[in-house]
Formats: C-alpha cells, sequence, structure tokens
C-alpha cells in the first residue's frame, strides 16, 4: 500500500491500523539502516494536543501500563509515546521488507537494565527475529531507527543550536583539536558519543570524557566520528555524523558478525 503523509493525529491513527505509518520514512544514513522521523508540529500544531487516548490502542497492554505510569509530566508521557509509535512503525517497516504485516500491537518495546531498547515480536522468529533499534527525540522530532538483528545501531538528533557549553569543557586535549581545526563542532561530537553509546546500549551516563573521539574523517554526506571506550581503546565506534536542515544526526551501526564456522 502506497505510503500517504497525513497531517491530523487521528487520521494518522486510522491510517496506523489500516497497515499505513503515523511516521513517515526518512532515507538517510546507512542503507542497511532504516530511519523513520515523527515531526511534532505536524502531528500536534501548536503542540500539547493530547493525542493519547487514540493512540493508546497501539500499545500492548503491558506498554500501556508503562506509560500509564509515567507520571512525571504531561509532556513526558507524549514523548514516551511518540517514541513506541516510532519505533512499532520503524519494525513495521522492516518487517514490511520481509513480506511480514504487522500491527503496531504485535509489536512490544522494552528497556534492559542500561536502559537499551529491544523489540519482541513472535510474528518475526521466522524472519530471524526482531530488528535492533535506537530512538532519539529533541523537542521538534523523533527518530527510530532499525536494522537487521545482530547488528549495532545507535541514533541521536539535537537542534543545531543546542547549547553544550558544559560538553565543550569536558571534551579531552585532542578532542579541542578536532573543534580547533573546524574538523568538527562540539555538538558533532556529543552526537557521535551519544549515538555511539546507545549502540552499546550503555548510553553517556553522563560520562563524556569516558567516550573519547579518535578520528573524524569528512565524507560526502558528512562525517564519520570514531568513538572508542576509555576502558577499552580497542573497541571503535564508527558515527556517521550528517546536519540535515537544523538538525545535526548521529548514526552508529555496525554490521552482525559473521559467522566464519
Ligand atoms: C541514552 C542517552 C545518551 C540519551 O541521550 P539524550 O540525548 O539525552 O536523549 P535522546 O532523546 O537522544 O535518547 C533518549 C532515548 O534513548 C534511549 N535510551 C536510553 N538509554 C539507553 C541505553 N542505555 N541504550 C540505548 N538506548 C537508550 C531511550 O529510548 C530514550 O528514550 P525513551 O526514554 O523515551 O525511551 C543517555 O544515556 C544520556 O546519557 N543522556 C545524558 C545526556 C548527557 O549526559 N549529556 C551530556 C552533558 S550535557
Amino acid at each position: 500500500m502506497p505510503e500517504v503523509l497525513l497531517h491530523s493525529a487521528l487520521l494518522r491513527w486510522w491510517a496506523m491500523q489500516l497497515g499505513q505509518f503515523f511516521s513517515q520514512a526518512w532515507e538517510i544514513g546507512p542503507p542497511e539502516v532504516l530511519v523513520r522521523r515523527i515531526d511534532i508540529a505536524e502531528i500536534a500544531p501548536g503542540s500539547n494536543v493530547d493525542i493519547g487516548p487514540a493512540f493508546g490502542a497501539a500499545l500492548t497492554s503491558g506498554e500501556y501500563e508503562t506509560w500509564q505510569s509515567l507520571t512525571s509530566s504531561a509532556s513526558r508521557q507524549h514523548e514516551w509515546l511518540l517514541g513506541r509509535l516510532a519505533l512499532k512503525d520503524v519494525v513495521r517497516a522492516w518487517a514490511g521488507e520481509r513480506g511480514q504485516q504487522l500491527e503496531p500491537s504485535d509489536i512490544e518495546i522494552h528497556i534492559d537494565d542500561e536502559g537499551a531498547l529491544f523489540a519482541r515480536c513472535a510474528a518475526l522468529s521466522g524472519v530471524g527475529g526482531s530488528p535492533v533499534i535506537s530512538l532519539s527525540h529533541n523537542s521538534g522530532v523523533v527518530v527510530a531507527a532499525a536494522a537487521d538483528p545482530g547488528s549495532l545501531i545507535g541514533i541521536d538528533i539535537e537542534y543545531a543550536d543546542r547549547r553544550i557549553d558544559v560538553v565543550a569543557r569536558a571534551l579531552s586535549a585532542p578532542e579541542q583539536a578536532f573543534v580547533y581545526a573546524e574538523a568538527a563542532s562540539v555538538l558533532d561530537l556529543l552526537v557521535a558519543k551519544e549515538a555511539a553509546t546507545k549502540a552499546l546500549g550503555v548510553g553517556l551516563g553522563g560520562g563524556v570524557s569516558r567516550w573519547p573521539v579518535v578520528s573524524v574523517t569528512p565524507v560526502p554526506q558528512g562525517l564519520v566520528v570514531e568513538v572508542t571506550s576509555a576502558t577499552d581503546l580497542g573497541l571503535v565506534l564508527p558515527v556517521l555524523v550528517l546536519h540535515p536542515l537544523d538538525t545535526v544526526l548521529g548514526i552508529c551501526y555496525i554490521a552482525p558478525e559473521i559467522d566464519a564456522a
């Protein structure tokens, strides 16, 4: 079914029931990675529109309970829900490419003890299991990514004008040299670190300096920033850093290891 971009939250909900998507496909980054985005202004003009009740139907009962338990703020509930909708869409799109048509509630999104996301979907056992997934949001956009089981994927998006003085002060001398030489901005380095640590499923944990950048290489689309771990310098995580419109987007993708046996 061709994808149709719908501009109202309710229409999009009905579209989801008809096998279409709440989010838009975003052809960006490595071809092995599926990316979808939700532009919040498009679905909730003027913001703060309550999209909750309609979209609750896309959640499994466990997800619905989690969503209801997010009592810290309405905006956090909203953000969390949009994240789940984007993740379910990207899993559905990945499954669709393998001939599986899924409903949002066929997929359950979980987090492990470190906060890493993973999807469970019984219907995908016949195609090698659920894809690996990652999520990022800022005040205007939600992005979700998926790639084949066994790979590593981490995505991060920030507005290009985000204030990051604290991060600038935490950079190491080699990292400051990349910035000084205008090879990368401070935000490029932060986005790369966040995408890399999400791919590992650990998150930054507040420790920008624990994830040193070891190289910055210009490529036609943007930059490849290599991130390592202060506790395991043998680990190198490449992150493609792009600059679409007013954002900085990082995608860390590592292909599944091929079993030589
Ligand atoms: C994961 C992390 C990198 C989040 O980054 P962020 O830019 O704050 O937020 P994003 O919107 O990009 O990502 C949030 C999503 O990452 C995912 N996430 C959280 N922990 C994760 C982990 N350990 N592994 C993979 N993904 C994770 C979640 O899906 C989360 O969204 P949700 O809570 O709605 O499900 C976080 O670990 C972190 O360390 N944040 C702190 C920010 C910080 O220290 N900044 C530097 C100083 S200014």
